[in-house]
Parts: C-alpha cells; sequence; structure tokens
C-alpha cells in the first residue's frame, strides 16, 4: 500500500466488519515536534486482550476466509518505517481505537495520498447506516468533516445520493486544501 489514505480505508474496514455505527478518523500534522498523528476511532464490538495481542502478527485473522490477515500488521509496518509506532486500545462490547504515529518528514513516511476518495468511498458504501467523522489538523489549523451534521441538514436526502456525494467531494478538497 503506498499511501496512507488506502491504510486507512482498510483500518475502517475492520470498524464496519466489527458492527460499527460511528468512526472517526483524525489525523494531526505537527510540524513543530514532527510527529504526524493518525487515529481511528470506532464503537465497534472490540477486542479482548488476547485478540489485542494477536492482531499485529500477519498470520492472525478471525475473517472465516483462508487469507492472511494483513490490515493491522501494514499498518505497524508503515509506522515502524517512518520512526513510528502503532498502538491499539479496545475493550470488548465499547470499541476499538488504532494509533499510529510517524516521524512527519521521515523519507519513508508514507504521503497522505487521496484522503476525499477514502472518506467518500466510506460515504458512498455505508453512510447511511455509519456515522463518519473526519478532522483532518496541520498545527492548529483544523478541517472537521462530521456525517452527522451533514444529514441533519440534509434532512431526507440520502447522503450517499450522487449529487450529494459530488458535493461533499468538493467541500472535503477545498477543507483540506485551506488547512495545507
Ligand atoms: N476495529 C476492530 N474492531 C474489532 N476487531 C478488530 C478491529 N480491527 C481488527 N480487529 C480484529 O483483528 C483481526 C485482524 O485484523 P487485520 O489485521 O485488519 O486483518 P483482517 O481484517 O484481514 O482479519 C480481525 O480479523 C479482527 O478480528
Ligand atoms: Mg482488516
Amino acid at each position: 500500500m503506498e499511501d496512507l489514505s488506502l491504510h486507512i480505508l482498510d483500518i475502517a474496514e475492520n470498524s464496519i466488519n466489527a458492527g460499527a455505527t460511528k468512526i472517526e478518523i483524525m489525523l494531526n500534522e505537527d510540524i513543530n515536534q514532527n510527529i504526524l498523528t493518525l487515529k481511528i476511532k470506532d464503537n465497534g464490538k472490540g477486542m479482548d486482550k488476547e485478540t489485542i495481542e494477536k492482531v499485529l502478527d500477519p498470520f492472525y485473522t478471525t475473517k472465516n476466509v483462508r487469507r492472511i490477515g494483513l490490515g493491522l500488521p501494514m499498518l505497524a509496518q508503515a509506522a515502524k518505517e517512518a520512526e513510528g509506532n502503532i498502538d491499539i486500545k479496545s475493550k470488548k462490547g465499547k470499541g476499538t481505537t488504532i494509533i499510529a504515529k510517524f516521524v512527519h518528514n521521515h523519507i519513508d513516511r508514507k504521503p497522505f495520498g487521496n484522503m476525499t476518495e477514502t472518506i467518500i468511498n466510506l460515504i458512498g458504501s455505508r453512510g447511511l447506516d455509519i456515522d463518519i467523522i473526519y478532522q483532518h489538523c496541520k498545527n492548529e489549523n483544523c478541517f472537521i468533516f462530521d456525517s452527522i451534521e451533514i444529514k441533519k441538514e440534509l434532512q431526507d436526502i440520502p447522503i450517499n445520493n450522487p449529487g450529494v456525494l459530488s458535493f461533499l467531494k468538493k467541500e472535503i478538497e477545498k477543507g483540506l486544501k485551506e488547512i495545507r
């Protein structure tokens, strides 16, 4: 995976599989401290201690298909390559928070990629039943996308309506440009 946006989509997929109804994606660029923090928080079914200990093992998966579980080990590897680390906080029945840290200007720190596409993709496919909150901060400048707020404004129009999606796409692109 070349971009962080693809890792994020993959980690959000775990939240969806865990039955989450709300996924919060936070990117924080602290330029002074030279640290990039990615936080993905969900209210899905969570994991017990035993599972948390196993998830960074690339051969661990609870999926019924014979596929190697790689989402979390690959994110951990990406963080490690940029002299960072990964932290998994989870409580059975409560939810999961994944925190990955990277040295911001590290030569091997993966680029953000297309975050707009990742968010629009999630909204388009699961936006009706799952709320997505995306916050991206660069120093003290933040852009916040909150599907709960948007749904209130849309009233009866579904958030995955193609016209709504193309409007939201432009809004996210504009918002991200403003904090850059
Ligand atoms: N957000 C989450 N909530 C609950 N369980 C999770 C979450 N993320 C990961 N897991 C557990 O960790 C396992 C490994 O995840 P991952 O590395 O992405 O591989 P895969 O999704 O292919 O199984 C999952 O099968 C699941 O049991
Ligand atoms: Mg996965």
